[in-house]
């Protein structure tokens, strides 16, 4: 490994909310590959511990501690957990984030706020936890999953999960205008389609209504290979990481005319495209 490669993982102390399973999981292997312990903070004890043991195994550090991120006392309880194991956290990740489909009029008005608060307020409680101290020394780093569908307009089957995700990337990039000029550093990581388990036991609200997905041009990824992506992003100071930087090139096509794009997804989902990504 590079020296230019460690910073800003080797030494630093992460915390990873969702890190059990899935893309917290590879996250929380990748950093502590570069050198970071990392608090390993899930809903899921066990499969949290189990990333733990495999870090530890590969001569890393990292604690597993659970954490229900619907709740600001468990976080905050997360927190010290973490703190009392390798110091109060450098790096904070906040990576839950759950789905589901169905139309619109069909998702009741409970399921919008759920949504809500596992996708988005929990990195408002997150931030009221970890912020302070981070602004008070002058450094840190945050980082929040968002996700291609908050990017543009492609979801129509998970309207409440793109519209969280499209907050998320609002709440990061101007946090990020804030913060980075008092030393705390704000990336926005933004997966396109990764092969994880996020659908098993997805809420399915309007039987037949498809899962439309971000387009052909789009590819499915691996955990590992998004991990990398979003490491690297950390690494080169960027603040808008997407798992694919076809993301920019989708963005720019529609801000050159957002009208067009919109009326381009509707005559593909009519044509009976709902957009899903290359299989690589
Ligand atoms: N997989 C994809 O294609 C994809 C694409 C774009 C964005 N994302 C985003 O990436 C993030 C991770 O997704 P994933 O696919 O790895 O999902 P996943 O379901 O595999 O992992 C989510 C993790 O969060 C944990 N979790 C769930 N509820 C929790 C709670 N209340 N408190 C604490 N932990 C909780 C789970 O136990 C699990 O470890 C999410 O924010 C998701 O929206 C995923």
């Amino acid at each position: 490994m590079s020296g230019r490669e460690e910073a800003p993982f080797a030494g630093a102390s992460a915390i990873i909310f969702g890190g059990a399973k899935g893309i917290g999981k590879a996250v929380a292997l990748e950093w502590a590959r570069r050198g970071a312990s990392i608090a390993i903070a899930d809903i899921d004890l066990a499969a949290a511990q189990e990333t733990a043991d495999e870090i530890i195994e590969s001569g890393g550090s990292a604690v597993a501690i659970v954490a229900n991120v619907l709740s600001q006392d468990s976080m905050q309880a997360a927190a010290g957990e973490a703190e009392a194991a390798f110091g109060s956290p450098d790096i904070v990740m906040n990576n839950v984030g759950a789905i589901l489909n169905g139309h619109p009029l069909d998702i009741p008005v409970e399921e919008w706020h759920r949504i809500f608060e596992l996708n988005y307020f929990s990195i408002v409680r997150s931030n009221a936890i970890f912020l302070p101290a981070m602004l008070k020394r002058g450094s840190g780093h945050v980082v929040n999953t968002a996700s291609f569908a908050g990017l543009y307009p492609y979801a129509a089957g998970r309207i409440p999960y793109a519209s969280s995700k499209a907050a998320v990337i609002s709440m990061s990039e101007n946090l990020a205008l804030l913060l980075e000029p008092q030393g705390v550093r704000v990336s926005c990581f933004v997966p396109g389609p990764v092969m994880t388990a996020i659908a098993e036991g997805m809420k399915d609200w309007t039987p037949d209504l498809p899962m439309y997905g971000p387009g052909s041009e789009t590819s499915l990824l691996d955990t590992h290979t998004a991990a990398r992506v979003l490491a690297d992003g950390m690494r080169d100071g960027r603040i808008l990481i997407p798992t694919d930087p076809v993301a920019f090139d989708i963005i720019a096509r529609r801000a050159a005319d957002p009208d067009t794009f919109t009326r381009g997804k509707i005559a593909s989902f009519a044509s009976g495209d709902v957009g899903m990504p290359k299989f690589e």
